[in-house]
């Protein structure tokens, strides 16, 4: 028998990406939106997918959609990179920025994906803690960068699977810090428009920060894959260099653009998914469970009486789907529910007490 080819080591060690996609009633494990996007959008979108030259490569600039993202913020498109989902964004910065001889910082726990991408492109790991709370600690931020010089540092805020938004003043500092030793900083805000604040911000033409955003979460358009980040023109170019060429094809160009004429349903249903958010953690402060307080459209807790992966288990029996992050470093016992509809949560609440109580 011919022998197999082998990846590389670091990839033969490695574990894949793991989110289970069980069939289920509820699904509350992936911190998509409840509800789809506007009738009027998919409407428009299959009415635009009509006109596509399918013979032609897309814009390979994505020009409009980068327009019109870039006008969303008030900066011009050279200030835009959009690919496919923020994953594809995040990755094309580590192919840029880090690779062999090059560090990333993290501070976990945190977006399993900064890691994983990272060790994908090359780049090794400079793993930092957090501090009590799961908030950001400033003295092993500093600590972190000056031993390991980062070429990239990953913040992530409102910081998933915590919940945790990072203080305008903690976001300057680190920074500042940054700045200092020659890096770049990447804030992943997934989750911005759920918080109240935003590393938006900060941007500047000689700052070395970058805002990475996606589609999938308040824009209702996880199926689509866009994401796109915002910062300096110089990065910008220097990412285009590296992401395959018409890497974002026409329909997605396509939806991502039509999608920024509804603007004030996004905003709308955003407000709707905090107000219920509320909801959800008062009538879980009622039962036996550790709660983080979060600014994103997702809840951390764990079950204090029960352990975590036994009432994942017992929620999935119930047709109700959580993450189970309860064998994840760091969070021991922990599962994260994501902000569905208000029936939907009613669902998962029921389920839970009936176990718990
Ligand atoms: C913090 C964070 N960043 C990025 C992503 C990736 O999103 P997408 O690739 O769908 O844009 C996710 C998805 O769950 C996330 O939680």
């Amino acid at each position: 028998m011919s022998s197999r080819p082998v990846p590389r080591e670091s990839i033969a060690l490695m574990d894949g990406y793991h989110s289970p996609q069980i069939d289920v009633e509820v699904r509350l494990n992936t911190n998509e939106s409840p509800e789809p996007p506007p009738r009027a959008f998919a409407a428009a979108v299959a009415d635009a997918i009509g006109d596509v030259a399918w013979h032609r490569y897309p814009d390979r600039a994505a020009t409009e959609l980068r327009t019109r993202i870039g006008a969303l913020h008030d900066l011009g498109p050279e200030q835009v990179f959009a690919a496919n989902g923020s994953n594809e964004v995040l990755q094309t910065l580590l192919l840029t920025y880090g690779g062999p001889g090059r560090a990333a910082a993290m501070f976990e726990p945190t977006y399993a994906l900064h890691s994983h991408l990272s060790r994908i492109t090359g780049t090794s790991v400079a793993e930092g803690e957090r501090g009590p709370g799961f908030a950001l600690d400033l003295g092993e931020v500093e600590r972190v960068l000056r031993t390991e010089q980062p070429a990239i540092t990953f913040l992530c805020s409102p910081n998933n699977p915590t919940g945790v938004v990072d203080s305008p003043d903690d976001l300057r500092t680190v920074l500042d810090l940054v700045e200092e030793i020659g890096g770049l900083l990447c804030v992943d805000e997934a989750y911005g428009q759920f918080a109240s604040h935003s590393a938006l911000d900060l941007l500047g033409d000689d700052t070395p920060l970058v805002v990475s955003r996606t589609y999938s979460k308040t824009w209702a358009m996880a199926a689509a894959r866009l994401g796109y980040l915002i910062g300096p023109a110089w990065v910008v170019s220097e990412l285009e260099k590296v992401v395959l060429p018409y890497h974002l094809d026409a329909m997605t160009q396509i939806a991502g653009t039509i999608a920024l004429d509804h603007l004030d349903a996004m905003n709308s249903r955003v407000a709707a998914l905090v107000e219920e958010r509320g909801r959800l953690v008062d009538r879980m402060a009622d039962l036996p469970l550790e709660i983080w307080p979060s600014g994103a459209n997702f809840v951390l807790f764990r079950p204090t009486t029960i352990e975590g992966r036994e009432v994942w288990q017992q929620l999935t029996e119930r047709s109700v789907l959580v993450r189970d992050c309860s064998s994840w470093p760091r969070l021991d016992g922990c599962l994260r529910v994501t902000v569905g509809t208000p029936a939907e949560d009613d669902r998962f609440l029921n389920a839970l007490r009936e176990i718990l109580v």
